[in-house]
């Protein structure tokens, strides 16, 4: 099977290319870019006026199967995936039951291979993320994980914490850690400050999330391990992990679109639909995330894609769970607020999502090069419209996005020379 895209101007971070060229595929693999390719029997998608980039490698999705399936299954997480435009995902193992052993693994590759989305699961560092036990490295990562974390339940145990970087560090594996003090932030529903104030209710500090960051860095400089900080949400600990850089600490970090364009506000005027965790931050904080983006010390814009139920959502705000959804309004948030605003180029912006990601865990993705996977998002970078949770793909609706004007929409997707998503 051969695709000819015709006309775009492609985008290859990663290449350092940024020119309107033809994309000849050829088995799945990208066989040949250069101007007027001849179509030879290749199907032919007219792709003038749209950008084609690396398809996007998203490090952080709750795909919520096995054992959650109401709010999201594997089939309908990779079709949002696929609608965002993202083409490889690491799927969190906080399931029911949790992706601590093998089977798990390889349960949820094979439930996504008929999507055509490259689904990576990745394997808890903990016993049913109890924070008591740690897995079997080894055997996960012969099942394939390309990286560990407990994320959602942040590990508390230092001890347990630094065998888990030592044995990482002799795998080869990354920790993709959540951090956030559990004795601090309990199951609280806000930042700590003046939203939490107003509503009467306790917060989440941002140090709580800062001292782990900081606890990470310390850890990761004391054993070697390559840790990864997830969904990093504040100013300070934006800091903290450029500092440790600097000193050659092997540590990366990713934010998420909700920490460079909402504020703790957010939740006055939508509720539970902007509870998540970490929580919303300050203006501050916003400006700290999109300094880190700008200078290269954030290497990951990532979705944290976390359904639930509208029922669950319904729940008074500090009994409903946190998170929200983001495969299918990800990479139009980060054109509008980071490409259109002038922050970063675009090429900036496409690399964030894919070709770092990518080399972050050493995956062959991320690029438009010769031989490699045929991956890619086609979009038009200018065009304006509205978010409506209702035209969602994913179960889950809860978005705090929903009605927002963005510019940035998502065309075609293609995996492996197969086009799986084609808008409209
Ligand atoms: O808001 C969140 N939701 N943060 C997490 O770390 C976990 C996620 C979930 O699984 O719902
Ligand atoms: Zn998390």
């Amino acid at each position: 099977m051969r695709l000819l895209i015709r006309g775009a101007r492609v985008v290859d971070p990663a290449g350092g290319l940024d020119a309107p060229l033809d994309i000849l595929t050829d088995n799945g693999k990208i066989a040949r870019l250069g101007a007027d390719l001849a179509a030879d029997g290749a199907q032919v998608l007219d792709a003038i006026g749209l950008v084609a980039a690396p398809g996007l490698v998203d490090l952080h999705v709750h795909l919520r199967q096995p054992g959650f399936e109401d709010k999201e299954t594997v089939a309908t997480g990779c079709a949002a995936a696929a609608k965002g435009g993202v083409t490889t995902l690491v799927a969190m193992p906080n399931t029911r039951p949790a992706a601590d052993c093998p089977d798990i693994v390889r349960l949820v590759r094979d439930k996504a291979a008929p999507t055509g989305v490259n689904v990576l699961p990745a394997g808890a560092v903990t016993v049913g993320q109890k924070g008591e036990r740690l897995t079997d490295f080894a055997a996960l990562k012969a099942a394939g994980v390309p990286a560990l974390t407990d994320d959602g339940v942040p590990i508390q145990n230092l001890a347990l914490l630094r065998r888990a970087m030592q044995e990482a560090k002799r795998l080869d594996l990354p920790l993709l850690d959540h951090c956030e003090d559990r004795d601090m932030v309990q199951n609280y529903a806000v930042n700590e400050g003046d939203v939490s104030r107003q509503l009467g209710l306790p917060g989440r500090p941002a140090i709580a999330e800062e001292l782990q960051i900081m606890r990470d860095v310390m850890l990761a400089e004391d054993t070697g391990a390559h840790v990864h900080i997830c969904h990093i949400s504040t100013a300070k600990g934006v800091d903290i992990v450029r500092q440790a850089k600097a000193r050659g600490v092997p540590v990366t970090c990713e934010t998420c679109p909700q920490y460079f364009t909402l504020t703790q506000e957010e939740v006055l005027r939508q509720g539970t639909m902007a509870r998540v965790n970490p929580p919303l931050r300050t203006q501050a904080d916003v400006d700290g995330i999109r300094a880190g983006l700008l200078d290269g010390t954030i290497d990951a814009i990532v979705t944290d894609h976390a359904p639930h139920t509208a029922q669950e959502k319904a729940r008074p705000l500090p009994d409903a769970p946190s998170g929200m959804v983001g495969l299918e309004t990800s990479l139009a948030l980060a054109l509008t607020g980071l490409y259109h605003t002038g922050l970063l180029p675009l090429a900036r912006v496409l690399a964030l999502m894919s070709a770092s990601p990518a080399a972050l865990l050493g995956l062959p993705k991320g690029t438009l090069e010769v031989g490699r996977d045929a991956d890619l998002v086609l979009f038009d970078p200018e065009e304006e419209w509205t978010i409506d949770k209702e035209q969602f793909v994913s179960k889950g609706r809860n978005t705090p996005f929903h009605g927002r004007t963005v510019r940035g929409r998502v065309k075609y997707t293609i995996s492996q020379g197969k086009i799986i998503y084609m808008e409209g």
